[in-house]
């Protein structure tokens, strides 16, 4: 039931439905990108201003969202399926994922992750292909740590109606990507979640993150970027079962999920934007550092492993058969009239 007072809801949900794809919604993507601005090296911060051609002090922020828009016109309509990875597991009962399962041969946001982290580096790309593959990149490491962007079931809870603060027919996916997220800090504009991010800088500086933040980028290595993301997808994949859907899907529409299924997933929800922030910093000063720099010292040598495959299509897991969820995914013309 839509009162008067849901004008501004009714609008967004329209806007979301326009554009075709949240990924964590703007506010998340943005708060993401924020937080990442704080950690990267000063050396960082001016080459990818540079890419970016934006010198402001929301040069990220600015382009954290890119990525959802790109996919929701004609040209871009083929990067839809790199926005997540579906984990074809068994939640609650078994979480997981499994790269030659899940990814498929349309490729995935682990392989993108992997493919945009390449390309990057690579001297032979054009200013504007550099520029693509920051956009991605930030965006993809956004998405990449919502649990349901790492899960098949019902199409990333796309396909899981739930009622949330009074409206009877969100579903799952978007009041993890948008309406919680917004519900905690009241709007979705950059400025919202510019106080989000120094709220959450605050917390892996000198609270509750702080004696953790170290392990979210353990073992993190750009000369490894599939295995990197696949870890970072098996550790957002694993909040499916403790915490999206501990005690499975219909436990969820059993009533509104505002306020107590809201406040017991909000630390998961917090911690993941915060981990995404510091991960994407983390990457882009070990990206400049290991390549980038050296290259302009013009100390690296020009051996070939430093001559990628540009299209990525080595990184992609073997061709198989689609799965029945798969087959399903394409016929929604992989989310394009869902939010995924
Ligand atoms: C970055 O900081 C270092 C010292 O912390 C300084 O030497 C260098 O000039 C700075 N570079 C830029 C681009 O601001
Ligand atoms: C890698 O990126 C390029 C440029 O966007 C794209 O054409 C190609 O399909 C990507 N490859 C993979 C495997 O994602
Ligand atoms: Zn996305």
């Amino acid at each position: 039931m839509h009162t008067s007072t849901s004008v501004s809801r009714v609008a967004l949900l329209g806007l979301a439905a326009a554009q075709g794809a949240q990924a964590w919604g703007a506010l998340g993507h943005a708060t993401v990108a924020y937080i990442a601005q704080n950690y990267v090296d000063n050396t960082t911060e001016a080459w990818a201003k540079g890419i970016l051609a934006d010198d402001s002090t929301s040069y990220l922020a600015n382009i954290a969202s890119w990525a959802d828009e790109y996919r929701s016109t004609t040209a871009g309509k083929w990067s839809s399926a790199l926005h997540f990875i579906d984990a074809e597991d068994s939640p609650p009962t078994a979480c997981n994922v499994d790269y030659d399962r899940d990814c498929g041969s349309s490729g995935c946001v682990v392989s993108a992750i992997a493919n945009y982290t390449q390309r990057i580096s690579d001297g032979r790309l054009s200013a504007a292909n550099k520029a693509e593959a920051l956009k991605f990149l930030v965006h993809f490491i956004g998405d990449i740590t919502q649990p349901l962007h790492d899960e098949a079931l019902s199409l990333g809870g796309n396909q899981i109606t739930v009622t949330f603060d009074g409206y009877t027919n969100d579903n799952l996916h978007s009041i993890w990507d948008t309406y919680m997220p917004q519900k905690k800090i009241g709007g979705g504009d950059l400025a919202h979640a510019q106080t989000w991010a120094t709220e959450l800088i605050a917390s892996i500086d000198s609270g509750s993150f702080k004696s953790q933040a170290t392990s979210w980028v353990s073992g993190d290595d750009t000369t490894e970027p599939v295995n990197t993301a696949m870890t970072w997808a098996t550790d957002a994949n694993a909040f499916v079962c403790s915490a999206v859907m501990p005690d499975g899907v219909d436990a969820l529409q059993q009533g509104d999920l505002y306020p107590d299924y809201y406040d017991s997933v909000m630390p998961t929800i917090e911690l993941q934007i915060a981990k995404g922030g510091y991960r994407l910093a983390h990457w882009l000063n070990s990206l400049y550092a290991s390549k980038v720099a050296k290259v302009k010292r013009g100390n690296m040598p020009m051996v070939s492993r430093d001559y990628v495959d540009l299209s990525g299509r080595s990184l992609l897991p073997p061709p198989a058969a689609l799965s029945e969820h798969k087959k399903r995914r394409l016929e929604t013309g992989y989310g394009c009239n869902h939010e995924h």
